[in-house]
């Protein structure tokens, strides 16, 4: 049912005014997250999958804009409030945690002092119970020594030990909704690893609902109950994740898949996909990836195919020719 939807977004629209003309970098997306799900957004650089978490969160800067669309948090629109309004939301009912912890650290206050005034500004509390409920969430996240690292500074601590203070922090108001972008980019293999089993086993045991970016499709395998494709600032797939790897539709998935399996098995070779993203703001007049797309039609250079559901829940943005011979 949707009031049991922690995120709503539907055809959200959003871009940046520049001087050489609008560049739409979201066109017309609409993504839902269940309580205690995880939804991954994949894609390659510049499809858009920052600027759908900056719109949630509120963040957007000038020149950049909301033009059009909905976005729900457990039933409240988000739209249209006051940057006021979103400040009391952030934080408290949804929160963000990035590739790089440093920007949202502050690198001259101790990390227990920091997650402490979060719980001050938020809930009704006495330093006391507050400072122990940040000895608790450090635990939480797998901080030994809590005592200790409390009055650490962000520079202190290893790159592992900053991710997880950051989610420590995102997680201390206990949001509804958790958006991870890139959050594990930057680590060692072994650390992404334990970090992405932390926000997952978080999701699991909270209810919190997660939104994980990533243009790494093997982290959004493991992780991800439904998954969205993106493409120039479109979804062209969607599906759980099952059926994603098993059955994807879209040759941009498939072409996503392959550059992995590439990866793997000959790590210097280049990604399987040819050519670049298309310029937002001279886009090709039929489907934005036909100019990379191996099984390109005269059609897909013409027309702009809608996302179409081809099973419950799995829905593809190609036209059918396309797809058949996939
Ligand atoms: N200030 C700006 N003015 C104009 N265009 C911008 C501006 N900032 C970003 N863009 C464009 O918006 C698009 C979407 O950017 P976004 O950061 O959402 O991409 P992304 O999918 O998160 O990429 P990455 O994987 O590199 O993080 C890009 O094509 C980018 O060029
Ligand atoms: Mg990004």
């Amino acid at each position: 049912m949707d009031n049991d939807l922690t995120l709503k977004i539907e055809h959200l629209s959003s871009g940046f005014f520049t001087e050489r003309g609008y560049v739409p970098a979201v066109d017309d997306v609409s993504l839902s997250i269940g309580k205690g799900q995880v939804v991954g957004i994949v894609g390659e650089s510049g499809c858009g999958k920052s600027m759908i978490a900056r719109s949630v969160m509120g963040l957007l800067k000038y020149p950049g804009r909301i033009t059009g669309g909905s976005i729900k948090l457990a039933g409240q629109e988000l739209t249209g409030m006051s940057d006021g309004q979103l400040q009391r939301i952030r934080g408290k009912d949804m929160a963000m945690i990035f590739q790089e912890p440093m920007t949202s650290l502050n690198p001259v206050v101790p990390i227990g002092k920091q997650m402490r005034e979060a719980l001050l500004l938020h809930e009704k509390m006495d330093k006391i119970s507050a400072k122990a409920e940040v000895l608790k969430m450090l635990e939480h996240v797998g901080i030994s020594e809590p005592k200790k690292r409390y009055g650490a500074y962000p520079h202190e601590l290893s790159g592992g030990l900053r991710q997880r203070v950051m989610i420590a922090m995102a997680m201390i108001c206990k949001p509804k909704l958790l958006i991870a972008d890139e959050p594990t980019t930057a680590l060692d293999v072994t650390i992404e690893a334990q970090i992405l089993r932390l926000i997952r086993s978080l999701s699991r045991e909270t209810g919190m609902s997660v939104l994980l970016i990533s243009h790494n499709l093997g982290v959004i395998a493991q992780m991800c109950d439904t998954v969205y494709v993106m493409y120039a600032g479109k979804i062209v797939e969607q599906a759980d994740a099952y059926t994603l790897f098993d059955r994807h539709a879209h040759p941009y998935t498939k072409g996503l898949m392959d550059s992995v399996i590439d990866l793997k098995s000959n790590p210097r070779r280049l990604p399987a996909i040819g050519g670049v993203v298309p310029n937002l703001l001279h886009l090709p007049a039929g489907c934005a990836f036909s100019p990379r797309c191996p099984r390109a039609m005269d059609r897909c250079r013409e027309e702009r195919p809608e996302l179409e559901e081809l099973a419950p829940g799995h829905l593809c943005r190609c036209f059918e020719e396309g797809r058949e011979r996939l």
